[in-house]
């Protein structure tokens, strides 16, 4: 099935306002965005538009019963041709659509979601940011639509896609705060999804972290608060001697796209990597023996980010100033020569635009 998709351009390009050399991350937007709307039974009005305000009801169901998911994906400039080369961008489709599956949102067809993604790099490529560290953050998203009081799902929704260009998220290790208190997901709930309320509740644990002099929390299995899970949007590994441990994937954490590139880059690279439980306990003994070398978070926003300590129970352990940055960076810059075409994507993982 493919969709008609009709396209207004803007008349007032705000392209000239836009520095890529001082880009920042999440404030400045491309000029147009992807709408379509599901009417109940089926998706329509697909088009392009200026970005803009939307118009929504005060009863928009979404903003009460927090029928709302969304993804977060890039869009890398080809070293060399400057042309835009999406990153996995299926893997986002299909996250899109189990989130949806979990929340009872429709599904979005394959050829909706890639073509109205493609017209729109395609409409918007000079915002690509050629700039060493800079790359389009795109977000696709769903919202319930209905103008409707009361607990059900909606019965329209509309589907979305806008562009920001963006450079690094982080610029520097982090120090993460081991979560003892607080959970991020429970089993059986909507942790392994990207619904907008996963984020909303996250925010106040983040900011106790921040109090303490933490950049981010690393959420703890909502049991027995011992076995690390994930930062708030980013998965992580811990590297020993010989091998990389990431924590395994259940339905309390996100399975990141990057995480997943990352095993496999790491594989392909010689490295061994073991999914698998990974204790707070395990990270500090190792880390006294002088096993553990480092510890990296990874994430579309945040790319590839070190880890400076982390603190548990009101002690802090610091890692990096001993550690041995070897293997983060062998598959940072493994990564990095994909996404902009400069080593050959063995995986074909690009889509150019
Ligand atoms: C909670 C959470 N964990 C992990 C990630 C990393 O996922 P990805 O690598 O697909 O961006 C994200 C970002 O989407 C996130 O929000």
């Amino acid at each position: 099935m493919s969709f008609e998709i009709t396209i207004e351009k803007t008349q007032n390009s705000r392209i000239g306002q836009f520095d890529p050399e001082n880009i920042g991350f999440g404030k400045i937007f491309t000029d147009h965005m992807f709408l379509a709307q599901w009417n109940g039974s089926e998706w329509t009005n697909a088009r392009i538009v200026p970005y803009g305000p939307l118009s929504l009801s005060p009863a928009t169901s979404a903003i009460h019963y927090g029928q709302s998911i969304f993804e977060g994906m890039k869009a890398f400039a080809h070293k060399k041709t400057g042309q835009p080369l999406l990153f996995r961008p299926r893997e986002n489709w299909k996250r899109l659509n189990r989130s949806a599956e979990r929340m009872v949102m429709p599904v979005v067809p394959e050829d909706l979601f890639m073509d109205g993604l493609k017209k729109l790099i395609e409409l918007d490529a000079a915002w690509v940011p050629q700039t060493e560290g800079g790359s389009l953050y795109i977000r696709p998203y769903m919202f319930a639509t209905d103008d409707f009081i009361g607990v059900k799902p909606s019965e329209t929704y509309m589907f979305a896609i806008f562009c920001c260009p963006v450079g690094p998220y982080y610029t520097k290790a982090l120090k993460i705060k081991v979560e003892e208190e607080f959970s991020r997901a429970a089993p059986g709930g909507v942790g392994f999804t990207k619904c907008a309320g996963n984020y909303g509740a996250s925010m106040y644990p983040t900011m106790r972290a921040q109090q303490e002099g933490y950049d981010q929390v690393l959420w703890t299995d909502p049991i027995t608060h011992t076995l690390v899970e994930e930062t708030g949007t980013t998965n992580l590994f811990a590297v020993f001697h010989n091998e990389v441990i990431t924590p395994k994937l259940g339905n309390t954490l996100l399975a990141g796209i990057t995480r997943d590139s990352v095993i496999q880059g790491l594989r392909e690279l010689g490295h061994s990597v073991i999914e698998r439980e990974l204790s707070v306990a395990e990270l500090k003994d190792r880390l006294a023996a002088g096993e553990l070398k480092e510890i990296f978070i990874t994430g579309t926003a945040a790319t590839l980010i070190r880890i400076q300590g982390f603190g548990h129970a009101s002690t802090y352990y610091e890692v990096l100033e001993k550690g041995d940055t070897q293997v983060s960076d062998s598959i940072k810059s493994w990564l990095d020569g994909i996404r902009h075409g400069e080593t050959e994507d063995v995986f074909g993982w690009n889509e150019p635009v």
